[in-house]
């Protein structure tokens, strides 16, 4: 028989989710401490180490003093190093049990641990998000993130997409709402980009099916459910793609990165508590709605929209509910989309554009469009939004020479992130959100 010190040096030091190949030996694992609980003869611990959770056993009898009296100073979040026989029992929390030997205290945490368990109000919690994000229900949305990350790279580079990563200090400007600026050298006003998608546009010309994925920057002053001021943005452009193309790409791209987190994360989603059924149905062809369709029907349904306007929040949410899956609203006019979308050639009122609005009131996710491709429109549309067209000498120059069909789209990260997660508000989805009134931790 190993004494408890012996078998500390001579154990394998796992994580708690690699404990199952352990079963019957003994093993050492660094983590952290979530709950204790003792009869005064045995006592429990549960542990997390970010990989899951397990239980540690003390049995005082087994055990030579001086552990057992450690175990009295094992407080929520003191970091351990645990050595013990691993034994499978499905009762314990994690469904693996380490039967303690040795105990070693990293770290002692002390008893004004500020999340405890029970209630704590939302500003408390963000307020304290560098420990917020060791709670199980955070982990699970982090490993979904993470898992839908690799899914958007595995996407493309089976499609033979080039990754390009575009500025984040810009000149030029792209989307219409809030900039952030700062002083840049003798150069004048850099603004943090918004949008990567013009840069994008000069890839695809260049190398013909891109996509970015990167930081992007709004200053609005928004303070709703699904607005940040730092998100991250996944922006595919592809040559020669129209619009039809386009969509046919979103519906696609948007299914697999659902599929792929019902096959490979279930058990997250069912940490969260998440409803799979409607995830399920997430599959292409995704419906198409005309926008001046989806005014009238909106209209009838009470909304105070007038053709022309943008689709508010509840306008989207209205839309979806006559349907099961995703649905794109086409062709917005012009004067609720941005400069670059191409004019439609059968209303010219109007745009080759979409928005994919997400089931259960999640609203867009994804907005996307054909790009003019025809120099003269394009400098007249710049000047009509009243921007300069100097500062788009170099975008323009991609109509100038050698001009060509293309498309793309841009997928908010953190809003896909909250609708396949089921979560109440977008700052979940992100690590350390940004948003008007929080700029820290
Ligand atoms: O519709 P947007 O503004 O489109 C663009 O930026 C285009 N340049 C995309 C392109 O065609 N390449 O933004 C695209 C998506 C939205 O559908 C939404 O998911 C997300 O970005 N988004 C935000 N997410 C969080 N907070 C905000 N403030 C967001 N603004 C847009
Ligand atoms: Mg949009």
């Amino acid at each position: 028989m190993t004494t408890p010190s012996a078998s500390a040096t001579t154990s394998a030091t796992v994580r708690i989710a690699e404990l199952r190949d352990h079963v019957g030996a003994s093993a050492r694992v660094r983590a952290w401490v979530t709950h204790v609980r003792s009869s005064g003869k045995v006592a429990f611990a549960v542990i997390r180490d970010g990989t899951g959770i397990a239980q540690v056993v003390f049995v005082k009898t087994e055990l030579p003093g001086e552990i057992w009296d450690r175990f009295a100073h094992l407080t929520i979040e003191t970091s351990v190093a645990v050595t013990g026989v691993v034994r499978q029992d499905r009762r314990a929390p994690g469904g693996y049990e380490l039967a303690a030997s040795s105990l070693e205290i990293v770290g002692p945490s002390p008893l004004d641990y500020p999340i405890q368990p029970k209630e704590h109000g939302i500003d408390f919690l963000l307020d304290h998000r560098h420990l917020w994000l060791r709670s199980p229900r955070q982990r699970a949305i982090f490993v979904l993130r993470h898992e839908i990350e690799q899914a958007i790279h595995d996407f493309f580079y089976e499609r033979d997409f080039l990754r390009v990563d575009t500025p984040i200090l810009t000149a030029a400007i792209g989307e219409r709402s809030g900039l952030f600026e700062t002083e840049y050298f003798d150069e004048g006003t850099a603004y943090l980009a918004q949008t990567g998608q013009l840069y994008g546009e000069a890839a695809a010309a260049a190398f013909g099916k891109i996509y970015t994925f990167g930081p992007t920057f709004r200053a609005e002053k928004s303070k709703t459910r699904r607005h940040l001021t730092e998100f991250w943005m996944i922006e595919p452009e592809v040559a020669w793609y129209d619009s039809d193309d386009n969509m046919r790409l979103q519906e696609d791209f948007v299914s697999y990165l659902v599929q792929r987190t019902l096959e490979r994360r279930s058990a997250e989603l069912a940490e969260l508590g998440r409803d799979t059924s409607r995830l399920e149905l997430v599959k292409p062809p995704f419906p198409r709605v005309n926008y001046s369709d989806a005014v009238e029907v909106l209209q009838r349904k009470g909304s105070q929209i007038k053709w022309g306007d943008d689709l508010g929040a509840e306008d989207e949410a209205l839309v979806v509910e006559d349907y099961d899956r995703p649905v794109f609203v086409v062709n917005y006019p012009k004067e609720a989309k941005a400069f670059y979308m191409k004019e439609n050639p059968d209303d010219p009122r109007t745009v080759l554009c979409d928005d994919c609005l997400a089931p259960e009131g999640y609203g867009e996710i994804i907005g996307g469009s054909q790009r003019e491709d025809d120099y003269d429109r394009l400098v007249r549309r710049i000047g009509e939004e009243g921007l300069s067209v100097d500062a788009y000498d170099w975008y323009l120059d991609l109509r100038k020479y050698g001009t060509f069909t293309h498309s793309g789209f841009g997928l908010g990260l953190e809003r896909t992130v909250a609708w396949i997660c089921g979560l109440q508000h977008i700052r979940e989805a992100s690590a350390f959100p940004r948003m008007m009134h929080r700029l820290r931790p």
